[in-house]
């Protein structure tokens, strides 16, 4: 058993209660002048520097975090960070006038089908990389752009090799083999596909919006994934206002992913329920579309988080700290709700208690900032602030 105890943290953020009294900031439950001790992997102790136990003393390593802030690892709870090829010329396009649309998803797909499976495993490892360089500690990865039995099969298997939060997206669109067959794909996502990636799974994902799937496949879709113990998540309202926030609040999806066009009654049903709103700030960013509102969202009631949502068509980012800055930018929300949508919202978005806290018992995932406040990362975009990361006790970077 190893032990480490981080000492002199200036601000350390909880996402539990606190002592920070400063309005709209109760949320992140703040300890000034902490410490935290780690033992295997897990959060032993934490509390004022001052009052850390003779145990905790005698750790086997005694780190000073410089009087810096440190906070849980972000949660990444949706990105699609496995595929082959980029769409930067597409991007280059959008950014001269053209409107995104979902059908460069066929693109991706042609190019994933391409790669081998050591180079999407390389590809994907390089992302993770980069967002644990960034402080994100968990990450949920979709498959999505295989589209048939064999690349979905091979998508979540590959995903399954480097996280525990993999989602099963066939219904990501209609290939293109099966353009005007759309209910016959469904039929293969429902059977044999799911068949082949239910085990590699723990999520199942739709694309329900016009152009991807009808609310009355998505519900089939979501129901055969429940069936087979699949918890369920949905993109819906990205490109237009449509029934699939309804329909993931009442299949008690743990999340409904993008919101971007979300109608009163919609904003009303979440605030009434366990599904997490969650906002993707890349994707408006990138597809120059109206940023949504989190805060009404926040004000009527909801639970929001935050993810990258990072992928090579419509959210080329795989930074937390680059969303947290866009979302208070221009999405209503206080840095102290930013920071905690993409930890403890994220954790929420996954059904995770064990992330996304700093509680006795919680993984000992975090983040070291080089400032002394969570401000910062809301405050200084585009700096790279992160100072160092530990995954499962275990200081990465
Ligand atoms: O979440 N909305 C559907 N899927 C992705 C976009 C995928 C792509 O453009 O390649 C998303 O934004
Ligand atoms: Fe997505």
């Amino acid at each position: 058993m190893t032990t480490e105890l981080v000492t002199n943290i200036g601000q350390l953020i909880t996402n539990s209660p606190g002592v920070d009294t400063r309005p709209g900031s109760e949320r992140l439950g703040i300890l000034t002048d902490a410490a935290i001790l780690i033992e295997d992997g897990q959060i032993a102790w934490l509390g004022a520097a001052s009052a850390a136990p003779a145990h905790a003393l005698a750790a086997d390593t005694v780190t000073d975090a410089v009087g810096a802030c440190i906070i849980p690892g972000f949660v990444d709870s949706h990105s699609h960070i496995i595929f082959g090829g980029d769409r930067s010329a597409e991007f280059e396009a959008r950014m001269s006038g053209q409107k995104y649309s979902a059908g460069g998803i066929r693109s991706t797909v042609a190019a994933t089908r391409a790669a081998s499976d050591e180079e999407l495993r390389a590809r994907t490892r390089g992302f993770l990389g980069e967002m644990l360089a960034q402080g994100t500690t968990t990450v949920e990865i979709k498959s999505g752009y295989g589209l048939s039995l064999a690349d979905e099969a091979r998508l979540v298997r590959l995903a399954a090799e480097v996280t525990s939060e993999v989602t099963f997206l066939g219904a990501h669109v209609v290939p293109a083999e099966f353009s005007g067959r759309a209910d016959e794909y469904v039929d293969l996502v429902v059977g044999d596909m799911l068949d082949a990636c239910s085990p590699h799974a723990r999520w199942i994902d739709v694309f329900c919006e016009t152009g991807a799937f009808t609310p009355v496949q998505s519900r089939r879709i979501l129901v055969a994934g429940a069936a087979r113990g699949l918890g369920v998540r949905v993109h819906a309202s990205q490109l237009g206002p449509g029934d699939g926030v309804m329909l993931a609040v009442e299949l008690d999806a743990a999340s409904v992913d993008h919101c971007t066009y979300l109608t009163e009654d919609d904003v009303q049903a979440l605030a009434g329920s366990n599904t997490v709103a969650t906002l993707l700030p890349g994707v408006e960013f990138s597809t120059r579309q109206p940023y949504p509102s989190a805060r009404r969202l926040i004000d009527a009631g909801a639970t929001v988080a935050l993810a990258s949502d990072c992928n090579p068509g419509s959210s080329f980012t795989s930074s937390l700290p680059f969303c947290i800055a866009v979302a208070v930018r221009d999405m209503g929300m206080t840095p102290a709700e930013a920071v905690w949508a993409a930890t403890a919202g994220g954790a929420a978005a996954l059904r995770r208690t064990d992330v996304g806290r700093v509680i006795v018992g919680a993984r000992a995932d975090l983040a070291q900032l080089t400032a002394d406040s969570y401000l910062h990362l809301a405050y200084r975009p585009g700096v790279p602030l992160i100072r160092r990361v530990w995954k499962d006790g275990v200081a990465v970077s």
